[in-house]
């Protein structure tokens, strides 16, 4: 008898127990898709890199890098294309030569977003094509008015070479041809990656 209440007795601690920890384990199935989660130590050693290239936007003949997918019924009317959105695949190179050494293109979205100035959303990969950095990506996600001296867009974030990236770049008009549109503009990309 004594011997059964004991047993009874274990019983319930035991079940009470099983109860009391109910709560952890559903919290640790509340978080089943994290997969670790760890302290990262500041400061890693993180250095900066400056590149300058040059960008070829190019409207005109057969093989536009810059091409009007969408535009909205005001569009034609306005002064600044609002509600323009254009695609770009445009070279990078070394020099403001087309035909110099290319070193990766920037491919993204163009979208008019100024209703009274020339001013682009540009959300855009620079997508490293020579050297140790092929293959590697940088993100920008910025303005641009066109027609000041120099632009600054936030890098957002990076691949490859350039994980963990952030930075800005600085975009400068080296030539702009108002009948064809087509422009050359350097970039000085200074980035912070590992
Ligand atoms: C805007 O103008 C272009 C050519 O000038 C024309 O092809 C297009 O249909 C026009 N779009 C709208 C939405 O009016
Ligand atoms: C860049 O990488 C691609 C894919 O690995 C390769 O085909 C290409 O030849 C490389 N380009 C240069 C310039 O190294």
């Amino acid at each position: 008898m004594a011997t059964s209440i004991f047993s009874s007795l274990l019983l319930f601690l035991f079940l009470s127990c099983a109860i009391n920890s109910t709560p952890v384990a559903s919290s640790k199935q509340d978080n089943d898709y994290l997969i670790s989660s760890r302290i990262i130590s500041h400061p890693a050693v993180e250095k900066q890199s400056h590149f300058r290239f040059y960008w070829h936007d190019i409207h005109s003949g057969p093989n536009p890098t810059n091409v009007r997918v969408a535009q909205a019924a005001e569009t034609n009317k306005s002064s600044t294309f609002f509600g323009a959105v254009n695609i770009i695949d445009d070279p990078l190179t070394t020099g403001p030569d087309v035909n110099s050494k290319l070193v990766g293109r920037s491919q993204g979205i163009l979208a008019a977003a100024g209703l009274y100035k020339l001013e682009y959303l540009m959300a855009m990969n620079l997508v490293f094509t020579d050297g140790k950095y092929n293959g590697s990506t940088i993100a920008i996600l910025g303005h641009n008015e066109v027609f000041t001296a120099v632009r600054e867009m936030p890098i957002v974030g990076g691949s490859g070479l350039f994980r963990f990236a952030h930075g800005y770049v600085q975009a400068r008009t080296y030539s702009h041809d108002l009948v064809t549109r087509d422009a050359v503009v350097e970039y000085n990309v200074f980035v912070n990656h590992y």
